[in-house]
């Protein structure tokens, strides 16, 4: 597993964010650093997506930054250029997998079935998004999976919260968890940081429950 991975699988979960304003970037940034939670994925659903990441990336150099909703190459290479570290997308792309395979960054595919997962192990790659995690047969469906795909680790993403998310962590198979519940779009257009901050907060404290 390479070593942005294995920070991400300190970390344990990953915010997953829809950025409308560019200056709710550090904000936001400062709500996830002290709340405890060093890491980003900040989706290209947004056209301020690259800008935000340039942005947090310059101000928390140490948090791990990455790019969601990744549909395109052009997307592959604004991410990169604005110092993404990793890269995930939705569904299993074979060219966007690739060509990000070929630029030597991080892409963890969503996947959500074997046909998907046998082409990541094509694409050597070890850790995939599982996604959507929930409704495509949550963590009794990455068990399944597991079974013969055993080298092969998850992120899952989508419907994951508070209540769900020991269930899928408690899996030595799930490196973390991505999410929105702790980031929730609301929230951020209120500018709300403070309630983000112990919304991260009482989402590490629901991970750490998992290992006491
Ligand atoms: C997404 O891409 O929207 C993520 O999977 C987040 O899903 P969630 O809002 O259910 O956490």
């Amino acid at each position: 597993m390479k070593s942005i991975l294995k920070k991400i699988e300190k970390i344990g979960i990953i915010p997953v964010i829809k950025l409308e304003e560019i200056e709710d970037t550090l904000p936001l940034a400062e709500a996830l650093y002290e709340g405890g939670l060093p890491c980003a994925e900040i989706t290209f659903r947004t056209n301020i997506c690259a800008d935000a990441i340039r942005l947090m990336k310059g101000k928390y150099p140490e948090m791990i930054v990455g790019a969601g909703t990744v549909l395109t190459k052009v997307q592959v290479d604004k991410a990169i250029e604005a110092g993404a570290e990793f890269i995930v997308s939705p569904g299993f792309n074979s060219e966007i997998v690739e060509y990000c395979n070929k630029k030597d960054i991080i892409i963890t595919p969503g996947c959500s079935n074997p046909t998907d997962i046998e082409q990541a192990i094509k694409y050597g790659l070890d850790v995939v998004k599982f996604f959507p995690a929930e409704s495509a047969g949550g963590i009794k469906m990455i068990k399944s999976l597991s079974a013969p795909y055993s080298k092969i680790k998850f992120i899952p993403t989508g419907g994951i919260n508070s209540e769900n998310l020991k269930n899928y962590l408690d899996f030595d198979k799930v490196i973390a968890c991505g999410g929105t519940w702790m980031v929730p779009t609301e929230l951020i257009a209120e500018k709300n940081f403070a309630k983000i901050k112990v919304l991260v907060k009482k989402a590490i404290e629901n991970m750490l429950d998992f290992s006491l």
